[in-house]
């Protein structure tokens, strides 16, 4: 095998939301690097979130499933590979209440074989230096009453989704290699996260859509659900320093200290389109059926449906362990974090377009029908 170098990456879910910001991130961020991109391009994988990285001859995509374990060593052995950035996943909570299957497959069983590639190579007869960051959340601690402490990284595990619970079992067996076989790992549990590329099933870029498109907004429950926001290359810059500086065996919370109601991001992201579409006449030419074309609000489209089974009511990190070893602390606010993500969005229009293809309107439509009573009510375009 190739002599293994901490310098060289292999970066799984490189073409999902968060990957595909760490890769760009990284590779500005350390110039010596060198990453391989491994994506098993599901539904929520696209190649196009990697766009024009492979030009400078420093990434190499890779197209596999994180099951394949045999895949894992070769890619391992043949590229030198010292350091595995493990963010492959099934993201979704919605998705894992309609088909908790894939969460178990991709999320233990991945987790586990790519733990089993990394014990064979870097393990084996000869140690290799080495380093394997496992990317969790936040959402295997449960759900936190209003007035109770932010999650710290000795909080108990108590996930309630089939999504975070297949999340709080990777992360166990990540500890368990470490404790048992000895490979040197680090964690990081961490909050909801906005940015750049992040498919249009989660909460802010599906609202987007959908005003654009002057579709109604589904507010889950009574919109009072609190997550703590952070903008996607500030995780980026989390990881990095845990990979840099973060001590072996070591868990660590990364978080915006940015806790907001469902509902206030609702508003907030339908003022500010207001606020753009009243500033630029192009986007009412280009998004004809947004309420902001017609003079009206983009609040009007606020549908407050059925709420999601087992719905967790607030989540908070505590990032000060990170902060206190670490230096880090998020550089966008929420107000430059927002405005950066509604611009991108509107300036992608192709990019969100093109994923939106049609096994993601079939889905949405069946699994929203039942919720909203029409199938129209929460779809996409
Ligand atoms: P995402 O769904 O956008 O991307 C996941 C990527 O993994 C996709 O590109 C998909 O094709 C790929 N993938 C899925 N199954 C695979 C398999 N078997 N083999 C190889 N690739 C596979 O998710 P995301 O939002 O970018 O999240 C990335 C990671 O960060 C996940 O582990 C998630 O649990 C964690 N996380 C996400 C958030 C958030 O707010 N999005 C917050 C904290 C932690
Ligand atoms: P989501 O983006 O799915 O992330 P998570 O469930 O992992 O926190 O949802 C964020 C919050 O927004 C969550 O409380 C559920 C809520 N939500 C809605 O109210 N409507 C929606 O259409 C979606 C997708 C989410």
């Amino acid at each position: 095998m190739a002599e293994s170098n901490r310098s060289h990456l292999l970066v799984t879910g490189a073409a999902g939301f968060i990957g595909a910001n760490f890769v760009r991130h990284r590779l500005a961020l350390c110039p010596h690097e060198r990453i391989v991109a491994l994506d098993a391009l599901t539904y929520a994988g696209n190649r196009a979130n990697l766009a024009g990285l492979e030009d400078a001859g420093r990434m190499t995509f890779v197209q596999g499933d994180i099951r394949d374990g045999g895949l894992m060593e070769r890619l391992l052995r043949d590229h030198g590979i010292g350091t595995i950035v493990h963010f492959a996943a099934e993201s979704h909570v919605d998705r894992s209440i309609s088909g908790p299957d894939a969460f178990i497959d991709t999320n233990i069983v991945g987790t586990h074989s790519l733990l089993k590639a990394a014990r064979a190579v870097w393990l084996g007869a000869t140690r290799h230096a080495h380093r394997f960051h496992h990317v969790s959340t936040d959402e295997v601690y449960g759900s936190l009453g209003a007035g109770d402490p932010a999650f710290a990284e000795e909080n108990q595990y108590q996930p309630n989704s089939p999504y975070s619970a297949s999340k709080a079992a990777s992360d166990h067996l990540v500890r368990a290699y470490h404790h048992t076989f000895g490979l040197e790992v680090t964690t990081s549990n961490c909050s909801n996260n906005y940015g750049p590329y992040q498919f249009p099933e989660k909460l802010i870029p599906l609202m987007m859509v959908n005003i654009l498109h002057g579709k109604p907004l589904p507010v889950y429950g009574d919109g009072m659900n609190v997550r703590d926001w952070l903008y996607v290359e500030d995780h980026c810059r989390g990881i990095s320093l845990i990979l840099d500086r973060g001590r072996i065996g070591e868990v660590y919370n990364i978080g915006g200290n940015n806790e907001r109601p469902n509902i206030e991001i609702v508003n907030r992201l339908c003022a500010m389109i207001d606020e753009r579409f009243a500033r630029d006449p192009g986007l009412a030419k280009r998004f004809g059926g947004a309420p902001a074309a017609k003079g009206e609000k983009s609040a009007s489209l606020i549908t407050y449906v059925k709420d999601r089974p087992g719905h967790d009511r607030r989540y908070a990190i505590d990032a000060r362990k990170a902060e206190s070893e670490l230096g880090y602390r998020p550089a966008e606010t929420f107000e430059t974090g927002f405005a950066k993500t509604i611009d991108w969005y509107l300036a992608n229009e192709a990019w969100w377009r093109g994923v939106m293809d049609g096994s993601y309107r079939s889905w949405i439509e069946t699994n929203y029908a039942h919720r909203t009573g029409s199938p129209a009510a929460a779809s996409v375009a």
